[in-house]
């Protein structure tokens, strides 16, 4: 990113937080929702090593791991650049779990996981940064391990980099649906191949 880019990036992460402390993100919380959290879930206990480590990058304020049960993982780590969402994932104490204020853009896992979630977040990093958070997401990898990504309708910006990328296999692919025709969610899941 050049100092212009990185300044609309920081300006977007203090968006971020202003939104997180006013509340907007509880919509996340209706039944709507729910569906696209449980598709990604239902993902995870099909395709996943048992117990698995979980990464969830832009994890806002955890409510992914809210809605898992803990016996479904042995540990994970939310991620996000908006230290208030972080805030507010962290005071919920779940169990195994932690939630680290990073950019996606320059965080170095500490550790290999075996499940590694952009829900709602990959085309939210800066497009020059892409493929950089992609290859350095899926050198920490487990053998076996599986990355899941869910996007808010079409996703420009998300696909190419899953779908064109020869190192990835595809396990699924799905579009969770809801009533109201505009409202629906692409979630793909993909492992090493
Ligand atoms: C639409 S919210 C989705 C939150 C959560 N994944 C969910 O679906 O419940 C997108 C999240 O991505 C985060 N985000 C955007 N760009 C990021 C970056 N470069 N690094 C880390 N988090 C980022 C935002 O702060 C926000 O919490």
């Amino acid at each position: 990113m050049n100092l212009l880019d990185k300044f609309h990036n920081w300006r977007r992460k203090q968006r971020w937080n202003r939104q997180y402390k006013k509340g907007r993100w509880q919509s996340l919380r209706s039944e709507k929702e729910a569906l696209r959290y449980q598709k990604i879930i239902e993902y995870i206990n099909r395709f996943s090593p048992k117990s698995p480590s979980i990464l969830d990058i832009g994890c806002g304020d955890g409510l992914l791991t809210e809605r898992m049960s803990p016996e479904d993982y042995s540990y994970f780590l939310g991620l996000d650049f908006s230290k208030e969402s972080i805030k507010i994932a962290s005071e919920k104490n779940l169990p195994k779990a932690e939630f680290l204020a990073a950019d996606a853009v320059k965080f170095q896992p500490q550790q290999d996981f075996d499940v590694i979630v952009f829900n709602e977040a990959f085309y939210y990093i800066h497009e020059t940064e892409k493929q950089n958070v992609l290859d350095r997401m899926l050198s920490k990898l487990t053998d076996g391990g599986i990355i899941i990504t869910s996007i808010y309708r079409e996703g420009h910006g998300c696909w190419e980099y899953f779908k064109e990328d020869k190192r990835l296999k595809e396990l699924d692919f799905t579009t969770v649906k809801t009533d109201e025709e505009l409202r629906y969610w692409k979630i793909g899941v993909y492992k090493k191949n």
